[in-house]
């Protein structure tokens, strides 16, 4: 360095370039110019130049981002105690107690892990312990984790040297529900394209263990697929002897409203249940619950330990999540403004505008160009609202999905800003 330059002299390193350079090339960041995010609260984030955005995305911080409830949680038991899941502790089985309450179906105990990944990986050996077999079936638009395992039923990138031949991936229901229409018999047709992969895997040796999925399909870009669509494709997996995989990581915890969870709404029982994201409202904690016949397989042949999984300060941070998600009634919420915000979005109005849809507090706008997805026009729709404070994003097989869900403290003024300011894009975009 030049010690007789002054300071201002000196090229100033961007935040991307100084991530690039060190965590390496292509870490992903969303919107062509990313976001600097510096503070935020509730359903508002700010960012270092003092610009303010309305959270219309992210459902990690699910009860609102840095709740003061959450934050003082997290504080007081990190300045009492942090170990981990080889000491006894009270805190993450009054946590386990609470959570399985709130399910159904015989799912009464857990582990608890650090990312959803983790939690689907330890549910696919769960399955291959309890059932001696290894096939797996997923759909072929999907996303359920980071981990080798896990990410074999990824469709983003195929894995180096190829899908484990006992991944077998079914068409989702994009491909079989024609977005605006209904469903009509699409969930026999799933569930024929489920019974008939099941066979071959078995016809190929590996059996069927279970199926995973997403009980709203959210990753699948939330086809239209109503309460008892799966109903045919459990029987199918039922009369193998295989087991079903219910990913929560994004339904869970209250967001479709109706339902706590995405299955319960969909209406089916699955024998093992994952979860994350939403669960301590950022603070890194998953967990994986199961029927107990399931549970012991699983430990009788793998011996598993996570050493923060479960720990104190994650056990706080979840139990003061839950409870406000139980004292602000923000199931209730999502289901109030979900329906309110969905009606707002089904007043739009612009020609590529094809389809809205909604499940309690997140929403897929479906833009078509004719018969194309309208993937730029999406793509510069995206930006166009980062631009007016509004953060949300795209997905699906075309990009042309509007990708909508927010914290679940969004309120009616909220998703009135958000709908005008969609309106005044659509037209912008119309005109420009
Ligand atoms: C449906 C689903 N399952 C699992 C995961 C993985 O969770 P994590 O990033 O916590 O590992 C994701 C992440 O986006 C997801 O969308």
């Amino acid at each position: 360095m030049n010690e007789n330059l002054p300071m201002t002299d000196l090229p100033a390193e961007s935040l991307t370039d100084r991530r690039a350079r060190l965590m390496g090339p292509n870490v992903p960041t969303f919107y062509r110019s990313p976001v600097h995010i510096i503070r935020g609260e509730g359903v508002w984030l700010w960012d270092a130049q003092g610009k303010r955005y309305l959270d219309c995305y992210n459902n990690v911080p699910h009860v609102g981002h840095c709740h003061p409830r959450v934050v003082a949680a997290i504080a007081a038991q990190a300045a009492r105690l942090n170990t981990h899941t080889r000491y006894l502790h009270d805190a993450v089985l009054d946590y386990i107690e609470r959570l399985t309450a709130r399910l159904d179906h015989g799912l009464s105990q857990a582990i608890m892990t650090c990312t959803g990944s983790e939690a689907n990986d330890i549910a696919l050996r769960m399955a291959q312990a309890a059932t001696r077999a290894t096939g797996v079936i997923a759909t072929d638009n999907t996303y359920h984790g980071n981990t080798a395992a896990v990410s074999q039923l990824s469709t983003r990138r195929p894995p180096i040297g190829g899908r484990a031949p006992w991944v077998r991936l079914v068409p989702a229901p994009d491909r079989l529900i024609a977005p605006g229409q209904p469903a009509g018999d699409a969930g026999a047709r799933f569930a024929a394209h489920v019974a008939e992969t099941i066979a071959e895997l078995q016809a190929a040796g590996y059996g069927f263990s279970a199926m995973m999925l997403c009980p709203v399909f959210a990753n699948e870009g939330m086809p239209a697929a109503p309460p008892g669509f799966l109903d045919a494709t459990m029987r199918a997996i039922r009369a193998a002897g295989g087991l079903m995989i219910a990913d929560e990581v994004q339904p869970g915890f209250g967001r479709t409203g109706s339902h706590f969870w995405g299955h319960d709404r969909m209406g089916f029982a699955p024998d093992i249940v994952t979860m994350g994201k939403p669960m301590a409202n950022g603070h890194p904690v998953a967990a994986v619950v199961a029927r107990p016949q399931v549970m012991a397989a699983f430990r009788e042949n793998f011996g598993y330990f996570n050493t923060f999984g479960g720990n104190p300060v994650s056990a706080a941070a979840c139990l003061a999540t839950l409870d406000v998600i139980e004292e602000e009634g923000l199931q209730d919420n999502a289901a109030t403004i979900g329906a309110y915000l969905l009606e707002r979005m089904r007043a739009l109005h612009h020609p590529f505008l094809r389809d809205v849809r909604g499940v309690g507090l997140f929403f897929a706008l479906e833009f078509f160009d004719g018969d194309t997805p309208a993937t730029d026009f999406t793509g510069d729709l995206v930006e166009a609202m980062v631009a007016r404070g509004f953060l949300l994003n795209r997905l699906g097989r075309g990009q042309n999905i509007l990708k909508i869900r927010p914290p679940m403290p969004f309120a009616r003024e909220h998703a009135d800003l958000l709908a005008d300011a969609l309106q005044q894009a659509l037209d912008a975009a119309r005109h420009g």
